[in-house]
């Protein structure tokens, strides 16, 4: 097995560290993987000119698994389409064809408290909401900024055909099925076409699917429902833009950005494993960021990517002890915890791991 470890920049390389000795563990206990690392992003611009060079890209298709970081940084903002560090995602994204986005918001029981939300509205949330990640407005063409008429004007394309929408429907009611059988499908049908025929689609799926019960809401309504009742939901299923904007929302019911991880997965099976927030300049280099959705992702991928669920099991297990012991990064902090950097967070639920050796 081939994992690609591409940390990218900002906190990426400092929490995708963390993942990586966690798989050392396993490494070390027997797991048999070989692991390349490659430039991606603003730091592979800085390197090479361009965020995502071809060996970058040769070395995530010839991979089994790719682990990601974040890119990003303010200072790349202005660079030209296409050499911008978020430009690399989107086209690894495109280029694998990975366009089924899991992000699940699950609550550990021992962060109940750090989350701004009542322990008793999060207390058991389990939620897979799958974001489809290879269309809509992110690559919908024409898009630009031109001059009409001595103005100056914005265009993006909101995109979806209905292969696209359909594979991502298909991959949500089967995944319904393996948890409790309830699919939500968030669109904004009532003003934009690609969203009526989003809403279309996913009803003519639904079809050969009769044993899931299926709702649809519209995403103002959704946004203002994960927050007021986010138990009712089992699966949620969305576009490529809402779901960047719900998961990020509802990564608060769990207490922190820094909690949530993600798997992008295309039809062979080949998976792109990622934490769902950015490279957060912002607490950059200073040791404080939370390495856990990091971790989390690697979890995904042990299951997702590398068929290992007991590894995988094992790891989320090790999470939860480190988080039973008391232990936090500054962003999960409650009081009577024991506040932690990000190296030492990576090196508790590493020891976690090999205390709970197979
Ligand atoms: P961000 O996710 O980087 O940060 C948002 C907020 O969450 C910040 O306050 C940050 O400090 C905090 N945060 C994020 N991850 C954290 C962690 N692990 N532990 C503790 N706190 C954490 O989003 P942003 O600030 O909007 O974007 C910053 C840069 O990252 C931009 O260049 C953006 O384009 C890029 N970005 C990249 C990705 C990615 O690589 N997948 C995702 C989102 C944003
Ligand atoms: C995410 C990020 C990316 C997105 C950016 C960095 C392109 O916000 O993965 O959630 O918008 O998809
Ligand atoms: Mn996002």
């Amino acid at each position: 097995m081939k994992i690609a470890i591409l940390p990218g920049d900002g906190i990426g390389p400092e929490v995708t560290r963390q993942a990586v000795k966690i798989l050392d563990v396993l490494a070390a206990e027997g797991l048999r993987f070989e692991r390349e690392e490659a430039l991606i992003g603003g730091c592979a611009y800085e390197a090479t000119g361009h965020p995502l060079p071809d060996a970058t890209l040769a070395l995530a298709r010839r991979a089994d698994a790719i682990l990601f970081g974040a890119e990003g940084g303010f200072q790349y903002e202005t660079l030209p389409r296409g050499l911008r560090p978020g430009d690399a995602l989107l086209a690894v994204r495109k280029q694998l064809d990975l366009y089924a986005n899991y992000r699940p918001i699950v609550t550990f029981d021992a962060l109940l408290d750090a989350s701004p939300f009542k322990r008793e509205w999060v207390q058991g949330l389990d939620i897979l909401l799958i974001r489809e990640l290879t269309s809509d407005l992110y690559f919908g063409e024409p898009r630009g900024i031109e001059m009409r008429d001595g103005l100056r004007v914005g265009t993006n394309t909101m995109y979806y055909d209905e292969r696209e929408i359909a594979r991502v429907a298909h991959t949500a009611f089967q995944t319904a099925r393996r948890r409790h059988h309830k699919l939500c499908s968030v669109d904004k049908a009532n003003v934009l076409e690609a969203m009526e025929l989003w809403r279309t689609v996913v009803d003519e799926v639904a079809v050969g699917y009769p044993d899931v019960q299926l709702t649809h809401l519209y995403v103002d309504a959704a946004a203002m429902a994960l927050v007021r009742d986010p138990r009712q939901f089992d699966v949620i299923v969305t576009g490529n833009l809402f779901g960047d904007i719900l998961s990020d929302e509802a990564s608060m019911l769990t207490g922190s950005l820094g909690m949530l991880p993600s798997a992008s997965i295309n039809a062979q099976g080949k998976g792109l494993f990622e934490p769902v927030h950015g490279c957060a300049p912002d607490i950059a280099n200073q040791d404080i960021a939370n390495p856990l959705a990091s971790i989390l992702s690697a979890a995904m991928m042990l299951r997702q990517g590398l068929n290992q669920p007991g590894a995988a099991d094992r790891v989320e297990a090790a999470v939860r002890k480190v988080l039973a012991d008391g232990l936090r990064t500054r962003d999960i902090a409650q009081p009577g915890t024991e506040i932690v950097g990000t190296e030492a967070m990576g090196d508790a639920v590493a020891a976690a791991l090999r205390a709970n050796a197979q």
